[in-house]
């Protein structure tokens, strides 16, 4: 065969164009340059040593089979003790989900509500690979622009005015990635009341939950009167520092239940269990402290970086709350965010994303910064380029 045949699905699936950027950078440093790591979406924190030791213990015992499709039933219910404890929610085990990261629960949840044409409203910017999954599944994405005028994120009356026959469920991320930036609980509420009216969904991607700054960490599952067409998706991805475990977990109406285990059970099996042991060790108090010391080191970084970005008289239009991410507004330098990463990442040597990732609105006018690094390297980064800029 002349060329091997793929799905028209498949083939329209847009790849991460920071990887151009990555792979540059791996370049560079391969060639013996220091580059400053700007662009990686995930804690430089190793997963806690305790979260080793519990695994290898699992592995001793012999514990390297299959769970059931929904997760090991101690780990549901230490997650059900966790939104009780920490976040005045109640939620039961039964309403909870392992699946292998956010992403399947991402694709699960789709999967589960979504027939073909079914429209879904998201926000551009906003996390690339929803886009990719509600394409896969023939379903049309309705892209709100959002810009700093309403912190990057959507509100109800956003939502309201962008409103259309046909759409099934509303996308939104708090915080947010690229943006760190957090929609209030009031406005969620107002939101999924509004959607339920409709007959349509909320999906409420809380993935970067616990990694908030001056303010407390919310979930929309608190909320006493919360309709019942309010899903979340979850992981201990970034705050647990555990990407490379792959788990995540999802909360959903029990009505929907039976149909994502079904779901699961086709798809993946099963989470992988030696990170479920993983994570109810991660879960004890003592890992949870240690995690908090880290919230506690994300948040200096963040204040280190805008500070820096600050003197040196950059466009930071919003404050970002939470996750690892500044989305810097470059409308004053280019009309090219990814030529400017380009030049950056070759005069400068850092590593930044260009908004064009996570869409088009205004993506030519955007990049994204990541503080996964130490406060001095963060400063080091943000001289770097002033001084690049500089000479341009
Ligand atoms: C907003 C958001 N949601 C979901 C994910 C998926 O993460 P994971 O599959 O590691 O849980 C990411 C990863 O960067 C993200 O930024």
């Amino acid at each position: 065969m002349s060329h091997l045949p793929v799905s028209k699905t498949a083939a329209a699936v847009q790849p991460f164009h920071v990887m151009k950027i990555l792979g540059e950078a791996k370049a560079l440093e391969a060639a013996g340059q220091d580059i400053i790591h700007l662009e990686i979406g995930e804690p430089d924190f190793p997963s806690l040593p305790c979260v080793h030791e519990a695994v290898n213990q699992a592995m001793q015992a012999g514990l390297t089979h299959y769970t059931p499709t929904l997760g090991l039933p101690a780990l549901r219910q230490k997650l059900a003790e966790f939104y009780g404890q920490f976040y005045h929610a109640q939620v039961p085990m039964e309403r909870i989900m392992l699946t292998p990261g956010s992403s399947s629960g991402l694709q699960l949840l789709l999967t589960a509500i979504l027939n073909p044409g079914d429209k879904v409203m998201l926000t551009d910017p906003s996390y690339p690979c929803n886009r990719q999954f509600v394409n896969l599944l023939h379903g049309q994405v309705i892209s709100v622009p959002v810009d700093a005028s309403s912190q990057y994120q959507l509100n109800s009356d956003l939502l309201q005015a962008h409103w259309q026959e046909g759409i099934k469920v509303v996308m939104v991320a708090s915080p947010a990635n690229p943006t760190g930036t957090v929609i209030e609980q009031t406005e969620l509420v107002k939101m999924a009341q509004f959607l339920a009216k409709q007959n349509a969904y909320l999906l409420v991607d809380e993935i970067y939950q616990g990694l908030v700054y001056q303010r407390p960490a919310e979930s929309i599952l608190a909320h006493p009167n919360l309709p019942d067409n309010v899903l979340v998706i979850n992981s201990f991805s970034k705050f647990f520092g555990m990407t490379g475990w792959r788990l995540g977990w999802l909360v959903a109406p029990l009505a929907l239940m039976p149909i994502l285990d079904r779901l699961g059970q086709n798809l993946f099996l099963a989470a992988p269990t030696l990170s479920q042991y993983g994570a109810l060790r991660v879960l004890e108090p003592d890992a949870l402290a240690q995690l908090e010391e880290r919230r506690q080191a994300f948040e200096m970084r963040r204040n280190a970086l805008l500070n820096a970005m600050q003197q040196a008289g950059w466009q930071v239009s919003v404050q970002p709350q939470g996750a690892f991410y500044v989305y810097w507004d470059v409308s004053n330098l280019t009309d090219n965010a990814e030529q400017l990463a380009l030049d950056i990442l070759h005069h400068a040597k850092v590593a930044v994303t260009p908004g064009k990732d996570f869409g088009e609105f205004k993506a030519k006018h955007h990049i994204r910064l990541a503080y996964t690094t130490s406060p001095e390297r963060l400063t080091e980064a943000v001289k770097r380029i002033t001084d690049y800029l500089a000479t341009r």
